[in-house]
């Protein structure tokens, strides 16, 4: 555990970086995005350094019309050794179709409440686990890892608090009696907050300390980069982020983006965190990605630039300080 003298400071230890904006992004919009482009931004992203893409989903064309081209891109984009490809999985036809299209990772998905399971995924949260029981059998030897993803781990919209118990029990479930390699902990419509987030970090990592556990931090209420930092300081070291700060589920009221990658990035990287990217190369992908989606984005780092992105004095600065100098 951290001490108070190591509190907020990267050290160079390593930080994985996730990148969910083809999922999760491109999911919510409105526009269909062209086969080729959403191939070509997997492309540009998977030269950036990213830990793993969540290439896209497998889920109902009719729920998600959005990624209803998965197969297609998941089969056609450059796969760069190192980065693992996932793709969001609800159910067993999600899982052949992903399985077929070579998908390293099913990330798998249910929800820490029952609300929002039968408003996202139309079962109860208990058919969504004998469900993902199926999945597991069904790709047995198909030599592919397996993730649950949870939503609502850190409220739900319709039922408010999920208590601490219940996320940790579901948890549980996904390890022990599933056997996935890894967990996400997904706050669906930002209602993380961090000392909350702290605690269930610390929980998480006390029982599973060798599994992948994480953070999935939408930034509806501002507290995303907030809940990455006490995320990390409590041993998280995994972290999905969206390109230009979009995403959200279509099925939860109120949602809106991911916290944003290239803001996400910026931050570590200036405390000394090892994240893997390169950063010009992931704001090179992020500014191409209004003219795909058709509008702006949330990145206040493509507006503003990067801390030390200076700008030029005014032109007429130099009289002006040699006048102040001369008062
Ligand atoms: N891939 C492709 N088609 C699928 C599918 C999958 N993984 N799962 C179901 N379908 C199709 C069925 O073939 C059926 O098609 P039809 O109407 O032409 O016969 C239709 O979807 C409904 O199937 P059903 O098994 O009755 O499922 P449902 O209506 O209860 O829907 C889900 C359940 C989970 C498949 C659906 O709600 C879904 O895909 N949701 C996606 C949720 C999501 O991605 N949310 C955001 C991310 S968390
Ligand atoms: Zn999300």
């Amino acid at each position: 555990m951290n001490t108070n003298s190591q509190v907020w400071q990267g050290a160079g230890r390593r930080i994985y970086i996730q990148e969910v904006g083809t999922r999760d992004g491109l999911q919510a919009e409105a526009a269909f995005v062209p086969t080729e482009d959403k191939i070509a931004l997997v492309n540009a992203l998977s030269d950036t350094g990213l830990a793993k893409i969540e290439v896209t989903s497998f889920v109902s064309p009719k729920a998600i019309p959005a990624l209803r081209d998965a197969e297609q891109v998941l089969s056609q984009i450059r796969r760069v050794p190192g980065v693992v490809y996932t793709a969001l999985v609800p159910n067993v036809r999600g899982a052949e179709r992903a399985v077929e299209s070579k998908a390293d990772e099913l990330n798998l998905v249910m929800s820490a409440s029952e609300s929002h399971n039968l408003s996202n995924l139309r079962m109860t949260r208990e058919q969504s686990f004998a469900g993902l029981t199926e999945v597991l059998k069904a790709v047995q030897g198909a030599n592919v890892a397996i993730n649950v993803s949870l939503s609502c781990a850190f409220g739900c919209p319709m039922e408010g608090d999920v208590p601490m118990t219940v996320v940790l029990e579901w948890c549980r479930r996904f390890v022990e009696e599933l056997g996935a390699g890894g967990v996400t902990l997904c706050d669906t419509t930002g209602m993380a907050y961090p000392t909350q987030v702290a605690e269930l970090v610390r929980a998480f990592r006390q029982r599973w300390s060798s599994h992948e556990l994480t953070l999935h931090f939408h930034n509806t209420r501002g507290m995303g980069l907030a809940n990455v930092l006490a995320a990390l300081d409590a041993g998280a070291d995994r972290l999905d982020a969206s390109l230009g700060g979009i995403g959200g589920c279509p099925y939860a009221p109120g949602a809106s983006g991911n916290v944003c990658t290239e803001e996400v990035v910026h931050a570590l990287i200036l405390m000394g965190y090892d994240t893997g990217i390169d950063l010009p190369q992931l704001l090179a992908a992020a500014r191409a990605l209004p003219a795909l989606i058709g509008h702006d984005v949330p990145s206040q780092i493509l507006k503003a630039g990067r801390r030390l992105d200076l700008h030029p004095n005014l032109t007429d600065f130099d009289e002006i300080a040699a006048r102040a100098v001369n008062r």
